[in-house]
């Protein structure tokens, strides 16, 4: 087979190093094999040839133009908290990390704008932008994680009911091209209808278009207080039936999670510590702000009758901020939970929020089909659904087998139900295989020219998405 790209010489590291400085750049295999896989449960990992650590656009500007010239692969990376491989470095080369462009540039209070570099972590960028009495009011559950690596992916969570997702608070972009050149798109403004919105089409393209080398960013403010609501239910039906009619109240909740009884033994097993209501069979959680805690109480009174209606028992709000934390926290914890608990893969599906019930129900019909125990807990709120196939009863050979039937399966149910195969982690390398069960020939065409666009060499994050 011809090989797609160049490998990495000593004279393309000299190369480099002319580039990006002595300082940030290294080929020592301790650090390379640390940037060879990211949070995917099951990556396979690739070793990049060698990393680079620049500390400015230029020198990215120079590095990507000697790239494509040469024919490298580059393959852009946050903090590598990713579940969908998508900082993998697939065809090895150079792992371009943005860790030390990770400066706050700018929090602008009058026009609630935060100018900030890729490798700004959620939770420096939080806190900086409380200081100043303002919010980025997303919690896409991993604070460690970078808001370039959020704007890749265009990643959603728990908050995302009443603030949306990260593409909802990008207003413009300073971006490399594959070609070396810099763009910039948007700015310090809520509107625009000038020309094709590149910061859009930018964000949710997993590095494979631009590196983005600095984001405006939205900020707003926030409510006072803050409550959380564990309602606990003998099914999951009757919790997921109940909430479009919650969201149908005059007041909309941050956030609106489910989870079901399956995942629950799993976190308690991880927190060595019991959560309230345990043996029911699902949960609805229920995130609400508000001026006063009265007014908050006064939602979750109007809530408790919806979902006495749909069968619960009650509706329980702690009663100290410890109980609140540890009930925030054990949702948090789910992932790493069923990580730590056997082999599994994870599903990200969005479906129209009317739809949830019926996917739900259709994926345990398949996974009894399949034989193959599936969990489910998600963001019932907005049709995010989180589904783990866990590797039980079977060895995982068998398991590794069977399970991209299973995937198929599960992914062709989600889009008959209107939805889409990823809403919040990406596809990466994870996914692509599927992405043909969602989008038709022409939809993948266009998206390809768009990708050849951009990067003519094919360069930047080669292998993510679809392959060329
Ligand atoms: C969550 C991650 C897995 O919702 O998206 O916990
Ligand atoms: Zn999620």
């Amino acid at each position: 087979m011809k090989r797609k790209y160049r490998r990495v010489t000593h004279q393309i590291i000299e190369e480099l190093t002319t580039i990006v400085g002595r300082n940030n750049i290294s080929t020592n295999k301790s650090e390379t094999e640390g940037y060879a896989y990211d949070e995917t449960p099951l990556a396979i990992p690739h070793v990049p040839q060698v990393i680079v650590r620049p500390t400015d656009t230029s020198s990215i500007a120079k590095l990507l133009a000697f790239a494509s010239e040469k024919r490298i692969p580059v393959t852009p990376r946050g903090a590598g908290t990713g579940l969908s491989g998508g900082c993998t470095p697939i065809y090895g080369g150079i792992v371009l990390s943005l860790e030390r462009m990770n400066r706050i540039l700018e929090i602008d209070r009058d026009n609630f704008v935060a100018i900030v570099e890729p490798g700004v972590t959620l939770s420096d960028l939080c806190s900086q932008v409380e200081r100043q009495g303002l919010s980025y009011p997303l919690y896409p559950g991993e604070m460690t994680a970078t808001i370039g690596g959020n704007v890749a992916t265009n990643a959603g969570g728990i908050n995302a009911v009443k603030y949306g997702v990260t593409r909802h608070h990008v207003l413009g972009l300073e971006a490399v091209l594959p070609t070396g050149e810099i763009i910039k798109t948007g700015g310090k403004f809520v509107k625009c209808s000038t020309g094709y919105d590149l910061t859009q089409l930018i964000v949710g393209s997993e590095g494979t278009l631009a590196v983005v080398t600095k984001v405006i960013l939205k900020l707003t403010t926030r409510p006072a207080k803050g409550e959380v609501a564990l309602i606990p239910f003998a099914n999951l039906q009757n919790a997921i039936n109940a909430v479009p009619e919650i969201l149908r109240l005059k007041m909309t909740p941050t956030g609106i999670e489910f989870m079901e009884r399956g995942i629950i033994e799993i976190v308690e097993k991880h927190l060595d510590r019991e959560l309230p209501y345990h043996d029911y069979e699902a949960f609805l959680m229920i995130i609400m702000e508000g001026e006063s805690e009265s007014e908050i109480y006064e939602y979750f009174s109007k809530v408790d009758q919806i979902c006495k209606q749909h069968g619960a028992i009650e509706t329980m709000i702690p009663g100290t901020e410890r109980a609140k934390r540890e009930l925030l926290d054990a949702r948090e914890k789910l992932y790493p939970a069923i990580r730590g608990f056997a082999p599994m893969e994870i599903v990200d599906v969005v479906v129209p929020r009317s739809e949830i019930a019926k996917f739900v129900r259709r994926v345990k019909e398949i996974a009894e089909e399949h034989k193959m125990p599936v969990v489910a807990y998600g963001h019932a709120g907005d049709g995010n659904v989180h589904l783990h196939p866990i590797c039980l009863n079977m060895s995982k050979e068998e398991w590794n087998r069977r399970l991209p039937h299973l995937m198929s399966d599960i992914y062709r149910a989600g889009v008959s139900f209107g939805g889409a195969i990823s809403g919040e982690h990406g596809i990466g390398c994870d996914k692509k295989a599927y992405l043909s069960i969602q989008m038709d020939s022409a939809h993948l065409s266009i998206m390809k020219t768009i990708k050849r666009a951009f990067d003519p060499n094919n360069i930047l994050n080669p292998g993510k998405i679809f392959d060329l």
